[in-house]
């Protein structure tokens, strides 16, 4: 690369640094995660050090953070905050060590302490004869913003010390990280989402929000958290020697201090402490990016002093990055093996700990829509171990202009068929049999026992033979000639006319059997069996209304729906009009229909949660019994069956006067009339 493009390329990341630093540090209201800033800020310190005639003064590595906000008196740190410098593996914390024994002159293995790195915000906190007087955010590292009165709300943080007399400190600032424990941040979203407000992204961003409130009964709800890890100026008699007795002694005065900081003999010990916790960091109930490592020994940490922002006692080890922000391009669905569509996140490319990410999942259309995530938007990726990377929403901030709510599609994007999606169901499915995506497991399901019950049609050959397009729909199992099994990798000649045979015998299991293997949600072998007493052909199923289904014993409104849905899509009666023609019998011995169920004629309505059924179950028992289920009350409701937390709908039919039945008298009226 020429000169004037090292000095061009310098320019952009001190731009890119700048507003990001500003964003950070003064709007509180960062775009990129701490690693994609680690990753430009290291790009700017080698190209500054291999051409030192590219440096700046006022580079970003040359200084730390901005200027504070208006909005809080600033707040002056006596001693500096410094901030550390970074090892992002094994060999950079090698050669901190050995930059530690050559500059304290020392031969063998130093000590040290390494303590979690709290994904939070560092703090100052200043006592006067052992009451907190006053704190302050890190800003700049000389000035910071003065928020007191919120951190008082944080009950981690003692408003006076516990040490009395001469063990007190006659003045001392101790710094820390204010934080938000998961559960806290789980709570919080919770009770946000009840009350239909925005859920926040991130414990991190959430607390830092929440000390810079100017409100501190906002910052109070927010329910921050904070460890003590470090001390500025101090006046006292009796100091600490090392890292590790500072922390018992911040401990003694009141502090939390992180239960997992370890003293420890070597930088052999460091590795270790470090491989462990980024295996066992996803255990705690808060946030953490990585570990820091200070010399234990505070009298070697003043020899060896500072180098411009950093301490050269001290540094931090960070793990891999497993969160990124990025731009949701677009939002495609994809049709699993049940149906079942799955939206996924098409992404501006992002680095994540190391890899690009361009995919994520989206988990289903309820998902989308509780976290209020729109095609637009800049959203939050995360990417924990193995796990398939997860939007988890939207930067609201950065939503510029209305962006439309998005919906699952109506038709299946593979097969163009009608999709099912229940109310109050999570899930969206497709609802034709043929659907390619669907086959192999259709096929399965199909060829099993309990079903058409073809021996030799399993996991195995059903995959095959979808791949090699032999089979389009479980109809083609009819039309598969010798040849073409015979063809196939993995068959002999014998198994081939096994198979064939097998099929064969398949063709005369009834309508029952028939109808449990069509895999038609909702109708297992119990309703399939039903069914097919009631309909006698499969002719007469596909022509019966909802109304005509739900007359059926045990047929309930979401049966029903399923089935006249069924029967609706074109592929589907094909499919059916392809199995009638190979000779497969669809046929049934109609049953004696039962007679009229106890609750023939009557309408009742279902609210509040049950204690043993779920409201589907409860209504497939009285339509069961003949009853019909409605959803509002009326002067033409004849029971209303509640449960826990029934609301309006009780209330009315109190007012009307109209019988009201728990869970225990609904199962009596059911038994009927005792003789
Ligand atoms: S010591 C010179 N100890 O990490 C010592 N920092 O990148 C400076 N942090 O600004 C801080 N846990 O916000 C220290 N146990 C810990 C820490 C910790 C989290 C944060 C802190 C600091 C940043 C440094």
């Amino acid at each position: 690369m020429a000169l004037k493009g090292h000095a061009k390329r310098a320019s952009e990341l001190r731009a890119q640094l700048d507003e990001a630093n500003y964003r950070y540090h003064v709007l509180d209201d960062s775009q990129i995660s701490d690693a994609d800033y680690d990753v430009l800020l290291r790009e700017l310190l080698d190209l500054e050090e291999a051409h030192p005639e590219v440096r700046k003064p006022d580079s970003p590595t040359q200084r730390v953070g901005g200027a504070p906000v208006g909005g809080f008196p600033p707040y002056a740190h006596r001693r500096p905050m410094l901030s550390l410098g970074n090892a992002f593996d094994e060999n950079e914390l090698v050669a901190f060590d050995a930059r530690v024994r050559k500059l304290g002159g020392i031969e063998g293995d130093v000590a040290y302490t390494c303590e979690l790195k709290i994904d939070g915000l560092a703090m100052s906190l200043r006592y006067d004869g052992g009451t907190l007087t006053a704190g302050g955010t890190r800003g700049d590292g000389t000035t910071g913003e003065e928020v007191t009165a919120n951190l008082r709300t944080i009950r981690s943080i003692p408003l006076t010390l516990r040490a009395k007399g001469a063990a007190a400190p006659r003045h001392i600032d101790v710094r820390g990280e204010a934080y938000m424990r998961r559960s806290d941040f789980a709570r919080l979203n919770e009770d946000r989402a009840a009350r239909d407000l925005p859920t926040f992204a991130n414990p991190r961003n959430t607390a830092a929000g929440g000390i810079r409130q100017l409100d501190p009964k906002a910052t109070a709800e927010r329910k921050l958290s904070f460890y003590a890890y470090a001390v500025g100026e101090i006046d006292a008699d009796a100091l600490p020697r090392t890292q590790h007795e500072l922390l018992e002694y911040l401990h003694k005065l009141g502090f939390r201090v992180n239960e997992h900081a370890r003293p420890v003999s070597s930088i052999r010990d460091v590795v270790a402490f470090v491989q462990e916790w980024e295996q066992k960091r996803e255990m705690l109930d808060y946030e953490i990016d990585g570990v820091v490592v200070k010399v234990d020994d505070l009298a070697l940490q003043a020899k060896l002093g500072t180098a411009g922002k950093d301490p050269r006692w001290a540094i931090a080890f960070k793990f891999r990055a497993r969160e990124a922000q990025t731009k949701l391009l677009d939002i495609t669905v994809s049709v699993g093996r049940t149906g079942v569509l799955n939206p996924n996140a098409v992404l501006e490319p992002v680095q994540i700990g190391g890899t690009i990410v361009s995919n994520a999942t989206l988990h289903n259309q309820d998902y989308i829509r509780n976290n209020d995530i729109r095609i637009g938007d800049v959203v939050t990726v995360i990417r924990a171990g193995d796990v398939i990377p997860r939007v988890v929403g939207p930067v609201l901030e950065l939503r510029k202009k209305k962006l439309p709510v998005y919906t699952l599609p109506t038709r299946c994007p593979v097969c163009g068929a009608d999709v099912d999606h229940p109310e109050g169901e999570p899930m969206a499915r497709c609802t034709n049999a043929s659907c390619p995506a669907q086959l192999v497991e259709r096929l399965r399901h199909f060829a099993s026992r309990g079903a058409m019950d073809i021996e030799g049609i399993g996991d195995q050959l059903a995959a095959t033979l979808v791949e090699s397009a032999l089979v389009n729909d479980v109809s083609d199992v009819y039309h598969l000639s010798l040849e073409q099994l015979r063809a196939l990798p993995r068959m002999a000649e014998k198994s081939a006319s096994n198979v064939l045979a097998a099929i064969e015998r398949s063709k005369s299991r009834g309508l029952a059997r028939l109808l449990s293997g069509l895999g038609i949600r909702f109708v297992g072998w119990q309703n399939a069996g039903i069914l097919a007493g009631d309909f006698g052909s499969i002719d007469a199923l596909a022509a019966a209304s909802e109304e005509e289904l739900l007359r059926s014993e045990g047929i309930g409104p979401e049966i029903a729906r399923s089935v006249v849905l069924f029967f609706e899509q074109a592929p589907n009666r094909a499919m059916i009009e392809r199995l009638k023609r190979a000779g497969v019998d669809t046929t049934a011995p109609l049953r004696e229909r039962a007679p009229a169920g106890v609750l023939a004629g009557k309408t009742l309505v279902l609210t509040g949660t049950l204690p043993n059924l779920t409201r589907d179950q409860a209504a497939d028992l009285i339509v069961a019994a003949g009853g019909k289920v409605t959803s509002s009350v009326s002067k033409k409701t004849d029971y209303v069956v509640a449960g826990d937390e029934a609301g309006s709908k009780l209330a009315k039919a109190e007012q009307l006067g109209i019988p009201i039945l728990d869970e225990a008298a609904l199962n009596e009226l059911l038994e009927g009339p005792r003789p």
